[in-house]
């Protein structure tokens, strides 16, 4: 098939930008998105770049009744040369495809998304930022959009591509955060979309969320929806645990998102020689390896969270605090790692950074 070209709509007016160091997360957004439809028989079309703005999109539309819709975050770092960099960004779109596949979504190129994601990030560079702990957040999207209210794969779709500059994802930054372990509601069960990047998943989560938050708890760790026994992820990001120098993580079961952080964890322990495995993990067993003093570090992974350290898990009304409430050695040199190879102040191993 002939490659699609781009039309490029420039916005006559230009945002005022948030200062570097006082980014909060996912409140700003930049002066273009990308844009494409879908739609039988032409498959992907349109493919724009225009000026941010309103969509303008039927009530009937089925993504406003039934939900199906898909999403990403990537992100891109400004090195101290000046120049822009993606992570791991080839990862986010296989994973797109693969959540379009759960949704019943058309399948996407994901060259040309890729090639699209670079162009509208070269027209906004200026809105990349520098400061430390800052970047641009990436979020490409798939709507339904056909107008029929009936329950059945949408005909239409539109991608959408929209940009915003980030700093840290918690309030606590870098610091530790405190996690409360959800013993009642269920993010998703083995057989539903719990490994999709769907609105869904985080729509179910929001009721759990805002009752541990009023407890001064930063998000829940979820338990798997059969028997509320197994550790499975935050919603925001995947979870490690360090057990008597060995790190753990729930392995992938068709309900935890597959996260490129936590593959990106995973190679990198390897690759130190770091014992790591993914395995079924059970709160109990994780409360036992507290009590009997083998839990040394627990940290999340993700594209928003990079990695957070978790300073207190609380179970059924138990505190685990973890390393007396501080980040950790192992997982600081995640951190440090990670983040120097997305910046460009570490030699990068594993060719995970791109140009634009
Ligand atoms: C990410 O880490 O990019 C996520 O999508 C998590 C969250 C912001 C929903």
């Amino acid at each position: 098939m002939e490659e699609q070209t781009i039309r490029v709509q420039r916005s006559e007016t230009k945002k005022e930008k948030p200062q570097s160091d006082q980014l909060i997360f996912g409140r700003s957004f930049t002066d273009h998105m990308f844009v494409m439809d879908y739609s039988d028989p032409l498959g992907w079309h349109n493919a724009s770049i225009v000026p941010y703005q309103p969509l303008s999109i039927d009530p009937s539309s089925m993504i406003f009744h039934y939900g199906q819709s898909v999403f990403e975050g990537l992100k891109a770092f400004r090195t101290e040369s000046g120049d822009i960099q993606l992570f791991r960004a080839e990862k986010n779109l296989e994973r797109l495809n693969r959540s379009n596949d759960r949704l019943c979504i058309p399948q996407i190129d994901e060259e040309f998304t890729l090639k699209a994601i670079k162009q509208l990030i070269s027209i906004e560079k200026d809105w990349v930022p520098s400061a430390e702990g800052t970047s641009l957040y990436i979020r490409p999207f798939i709507i339904s959009t056909e107008a029929y209210i009936g329950v059945a794969p949408s005909m239409n779709y539109k991608l959408i591509v929209i940009l915003s500059p980030v700093g840290a994802y918690y309030k606590e930054g870098i610091n530790p955060v405190k996690i409360a372990v959800e013993d009642h509601y269920v993010r998703t069960v083995k057989g539903g979309t719990g490994e999709a990047k769907t609105g869904g998943n985080y729509a179910s989560s929001l009721k759990a969320q805002e009752i541990v938050a009023k407890q001064g708890f930063a998000q829940v760790l979820w338990l798997d929806g059969v028997e509320k026994k197994y550790i499975e992820e935050v919603g925001s990001m995947n979870v490690f645990f360090k057990i008597n120098g060995e790190v753990v993580t729930p392995q992938l079961n068709g309900s935890i998102l597959s996260g490129v952080t936590r593959s990106s964890v995973i190679e990198l322990l390897k690759h130190w020689g770091v014992p790591v495995s993914e395995k079924r993990i059970s709160i109990q067993d994780l409360y036992q390896a507290y009590l009997d003093g083998e839990l040394e570090e627990a940290f999340g992974s993700g594209t928003a969270a990079v990695i957070s350290p978790i300073g207190q898990l609380t179970w059924e009304g138990k505190d685990m605090i973890v390393n007396n409430g501080e980040t950790g050695e192992l997982s600081k040199r995640i951190y440090d790692t990670i983040t120097g190879i997305q910046y460009g102040h570490l030699d990068d191993p594993f060719q995970w950074i791109q140009g634009i």
